[in-house]
């Protein structure tokens, strides 16, 4: 499967966003990760659907927007309408009833749908839902902040995950050069990194680090 690699703009500078998103188009990034927080089904508050709206006119990435909210069913045509490519919404913030009517508005504007867990949240949770989503977002940290180290545990969950499920596997969450491989042998081919990357001082060797092959 081919490696993709999204930087999260959480950790850019948000007063030259165009800037950034330029930034991270030529040093070779496939997508771009769009942090969105609440406040309440995470400690934190980021941005919502104005600012997705403006990055859409600022780049051709493709965008994709990691919903940590609650009552996600409520914003997710806000994020459609921004110009989102791909929303990720939280197993622990829907029903599956939700998520239905979620995956059918989605498909009706050919934006993907990804589900995601927490690193405490199993698996079996997200089984239900699996013929329902375009891709998964394995979370590799607790959500709520960039700049977390990575939760090596996480690793078994992606390996018993590709084992039954083909399709994209993203993993978030303190993603840098020492864990890359890793995640990739275990099964994930999308690399969601924030801190590691917007924190480089060369930005387009650190997403080629992510993507190369690493030979142990
Ligand atoms: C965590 C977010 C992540 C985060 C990644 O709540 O979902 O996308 O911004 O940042 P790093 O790579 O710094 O952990
Ligand atoms: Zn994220």
């Amino acid at each position: 499967m081919k490696i993709k690699i999204a930087p999260s703009i959480l950790s850019a500078d948000f007063s030259k966003l165009g800037l950034e998103l330029k930034k991270i188009k030529q040093a070779g990034a496939d997508l771009v990760h769009v942090d969105v927080m609440d406040g309440h089904f995470v400690p934190n508050i980021t941005i919502g659907p104005v600012v997705v709206k403006y990055m859409r006119q600022a780049t051709t990435l493709v965008l994709d927007v990691h919903l940590m909210i609650e009552h996600p069913a409520k914003y997710v045509q806000a994020f459609v309408d921004a110009g989102s490519d791909m929303v990720t919404v939280h197993i622990e913030t829907v029903s599956i009833k939700e998520l239905r009517v979620i995956a059918k508005s989605l498909k009706k504007n050919k934006v993907k749908l990804g589900i995601s867990l927490n690193p405490a949240t199993a698996l079996d949770k997200i089984k239900p839902v699996l013929g329902l989503v375009d891709f998964v977002l394995i979370m590799s940290v607790n959500p709520g902040f960039g700049g977390q180290a990575f939760i090596p545990q996480v690793v078994n969950k992606i390996k018993q995950l590709r084992a039954i499920f083909a399709k994209d596997i993203a993993v978030d969450g303190g993603i840098n050069q020492q864990n890359a491989q890793l995640v990739k042998d275990a099964g994930a081919n999308i690399l969601v990194a924030g801190s590691y990357i917007f924190g480089a001082k060369d930005v387009k060797q650190a997403i080629n680090s992510l993507r190369q092959e690493r030979h142990r």
